[in-house]
């Protein structure tokens, strides 16, 4: 968790009628369309759907047009969330069409930091480990895709947590 990150982040985004968040791993098929399908339940389960726009998208172009990874969507359908998303990567406008872009783990980070065409786009980006109770010790969403099926339940435990740290950070 780095609480100046969810504070400079909360405060940055106050006063906004809609929040609009992208969530960023390498494919978008495992990391960043599970944590857009999480941070989703989280929001209509709090009747809040207008407050948000929430999408994903991959710094990688290897999955385009494909639906998550059929593991992850297995893992996620036992926690009551489809996942529907279709791959996509990430483009220069998504700086202009999100206010809050997070980055799974550093790899992607790096990659956003170099796609970022302003400073302002820069300061957009933010890590969703920030989110993540210390407790958990994780520093990163670890990718899940060579792993066994232990791998996806260890993202979707982070990213429930760090979802909901995130909507009670913004809401
Ligand atoms: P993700 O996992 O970044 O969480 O979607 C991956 C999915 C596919 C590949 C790498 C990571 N790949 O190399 O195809």
């Amino acid at each position: 968790m780095d609480k100046v990150i969810i504070d400079k982040t909360a405060r940055r985004l106050q006063g906004n009628d809609k929040i609009r968040v992208l969530f960023v791993c390498l494919g978008n098929i495992c990391r960043s369309p599970a944590a857009e399908g999480v941070f989703r339940a989280i929001v209509d389960e709090n009747n809040c759907p207008d407050r948000f726009e929430i999408d994903s998208a991959g710094t990688g172009g290897y999955h385009i047009g494909d639906l998550p990874d059929h593991r992850m969507r297995v893992h996620a359908r036992r926690r009551g969330i489809e996942l529907t998303h279709i791959c996509r990567q990430v483009r220069e406008s998504d700086f202009d069409n999100f206010d809050l872009i997070i980055g799974m783990d550093e790899n992607n980070l790096r990659n956003l930091l170099r796609l970022a065409p302003t400073p302002e786009a820069e300061a957009k980006i933010a890590p969703m480990a920030a989110w993540v109770d210390a407790a958990m010790r994780f520093d990163h969403i670890p990718d899940p895709y060579y792993d066994g099926a232990e791998g996806f339940e260890t993202v979707l435990d982070l990213l429930q947590n760090a979802c909901l740290n995130l909507y009670n950070s913004l809401k």
